[in-house]
């Protein structure tokens, strides 16, 4: 039998209505394949039939809130996840930024960071421009709906799975192997990240952006979402600022008007100027 059991769902809204009201975070917005299969699996898991009863599951159990937004999160990630995407960041825009900034802050904003590997990728590179290039300042926020996963980058410690992509000049400079077997991350490092918990799509978003690396996330919103997320991401960056999305992902329809493609097969866009009269 197919591990894939036909789960009813004629009461799947009651479940999306519920996490709405309890935990503010509106599922709707999600592709709804991708939420079926991640409540089905939480279903199988706790041996119920349909999501009636899972929603009276929520009810006599909250702690089954934290473990479906652990579930829709699937918070897969790794350092120098697509390499050649953290490559082109290094060598064609970062220079570019650092002509153009005229000695202002980088601000860069990791949006739905996970565990930290993506955020920590792009702090290292900018210690190492820093070194490379000449002292300049930057700022780095990072932000991911799930508590969890933000506690977890907070502490900066990693399995050697998470490390496999990374230039081993990396691991030896700032990564320590701690007794456990797992690499701790330099505090300097640590130190240069602001983390927060947030929602992109409803949390404030920070403001005069000059990157925003947003990959691997909206691929779970539905068309209409994704189109509402590249306007606030449009508004977020300084004018020519730079999104970075995931490797599947891309600008597509009216966000098009927003956001020209710059290194399309990295998935780098620009933000259009917008010439006002
Ligand atoms: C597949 S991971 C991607 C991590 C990293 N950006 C990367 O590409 O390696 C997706 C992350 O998006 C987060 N996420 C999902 N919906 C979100 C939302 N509405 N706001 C903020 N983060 C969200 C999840 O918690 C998860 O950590």
């Amino acid at each position: 039998m197919s591990s894939e059991a036909p789960i009813l769902d004629s009461s799947l809204g009651l479940v999306i209505k519920k996490v709405s009201c309890q935990r503010r975070i509106d599922l709707s917005q999600y592709n709804a394949n991708f939420v079926r299969r991640r409540l089905n699996v939480r279903l199988r898991a706790k041996g119920l039939k349909d999501y009636l009863q899972y929603t009276s599951l929520l009810d006599k159990d909250p702690t089954e809130y934290n473990a479906l937004f652990q579930s829709l999160s699937i918070n897969v990630t790794e350092f120098f996840r697509n390499k050649d995407v953290f490559d082109a960041f290094y060598n064609q825009i970062l220079p570019k930024l650092l002509r153009a900034s005229r000695q202002d802050e980088i601000k860069i904003w990791s949006a739905g960071c996970a565990t930290g590997e993506e955020t920590y990728s792009i702090a290292m590179l900018l210690n190492q421009a820093s070194e490379s290039y000449g002292r300049f300042k930057f700022k780095i926020m990072a932000t991911d709906v799930s508590n969890k996963a933000v506690e977890t980058a907070k502490k900066g410690t990693y399995a050697y799975s998470s490390l496999k992509s990374m230039p081993e000049k990396f691991l030896t400079k700032y990564f320590q192997q701690v007794s456990d077997g797992n690499y701790q991350l330099d505090k300097k490092i640590i130190d240069s990240v602001i983390f927060n918990v947030g929602d992109i799509l409803t949390t404030l978003t920070p403001r005069s952006l000059d990157v925003i690396f947003c990959r691997n996330i909206v691929i779970y919103f539905d068309r209409k979402t994704q189109e509402q997320l590249f306007a606030r991401f449009a508004f977020s960056l300084k004018p020519s600022g730079y999104l970075i999305l995931g490797k599947t992902e891309m600008i597509k329809d009216s966000a098009a008007s927003l956001f020209e493609p710059e290194m399309p097969r990295e998935r780098i866009y620009r933000k259009r100027i917008r010439i006002t009269n």
